[in-house]
């Protein structure tokens, strides 16, 4: 009976083709490799996932939160057609991209995630899952929407993607924005960076495991900093402020 409903349940996936791994030096010198996950590395990534639901600053908790959803989801099979990508440095997780294909004309951007901040590696993954969408799936466009103002800096601005407002996108029904074959293709040599193959040395140390992040995005030091204001986003001088308190 419960093996019945669990297929009843359970969508079935449409072919996809795998997504070839690829490699590039981000701006600190390091080699960071794209590969896909596979259900049974899911786990393996969820745990690094979840601390960051806790860090309200750009939007992490509600990125993170929506993250951890989706990889469970493909966990469990409660997801038509998705897909997961994890970049790695030296076999560190530094950054998570999935989304999903709709049809085989247009597929579904979830979301991107950096565990690692300040060296684009956000970037370069939302570049590679766009690529896969593009070139692997052969898809026409791509929706996308942003959570985070870097979000939107990153992919609105930068890719100038199209309006397609009258679409709602999966993730909350808030107007989607689009990444044409056509808008990709003027990206290719500015945005997308990267070789193939991935040296195996390289690849062998991504998938032998999943890494912490040595440097996560972590909650501010002090809880009252949830109170920051607008010309102190990162509470550094209510910090201060209540360092001098505390020594009086
Ligand atoms: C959006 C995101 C994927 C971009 O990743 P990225 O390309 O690696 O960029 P970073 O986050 O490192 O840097 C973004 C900006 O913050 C600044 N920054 C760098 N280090 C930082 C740090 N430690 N803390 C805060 N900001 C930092 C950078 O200077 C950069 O500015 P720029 O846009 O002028 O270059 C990433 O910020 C992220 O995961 N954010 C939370 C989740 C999210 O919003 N996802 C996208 C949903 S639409």
């Amino acid at each position: 009976m419960s093996v019945d409903l669990e297929k009843i349940l359970r969508p079935i996936d449409n072919p996809m083709p795998p997504f070839v791994p690829k490699y590039m030096t981000v701006a600190s010198g390091e080699e960071m490799v794209v590969r896909q996950v596979s259900r049974e590395e899911i786990p393996d990534i969820l745990p690094h996932v979840e601390p960051l639901m806790h860090v309200e600053r750009d939007f992490y908790d509600i990125v993170a939160s929506r993250v951890y959803a989706e990889l469970l989801a493909y966990y469990t099979h409660r997801v038509q057609d998705e897909y997961v990508l994890v970049a790695q440095i030296n076999g560190e997780l530094a950054a998570i991209v999935n989304g999903r294909m709709v049809n085989k004309e247009v597929g579904m951007s979830y979301h991107t995630i950096a565990l690692r901040r300040g060296l684009r590696i956000g970037a370069h993954a939302f570049a590679t899952k766009m690529e896969y969408h593009i070139d692997a799936l052969k898809q026409k466009e791509v929706l996308i929407v942003a959570e985070s103002p870097i979000g939107f800096r990153r992919w609105m601005i930068e890719y100038n993607l199209e309006k397609r407002f009258d679409i709602p996108h999966e993730l909350g029904g808030v107007p989607s924005w689009s990444l044409t074959k056509e808008l990709f293709d003027k990206a290719r040599d500015s945005l997308v960076v990267g070789r193939r193959p991935v040296p195996e040395h390289l690849l062998e140390k991504a998938k032998e495991a999943i890494l912490p992040p040595s440097d996560p995005p972590t909650p501010p030091e002090d809880l009252l900093a949830a109170t920051r204001s607008r010309y102190d986003s990162t509470a550094t001088v209510l910090m201060e402020q209540r360092k001098k308190l505390g020594g009086q």
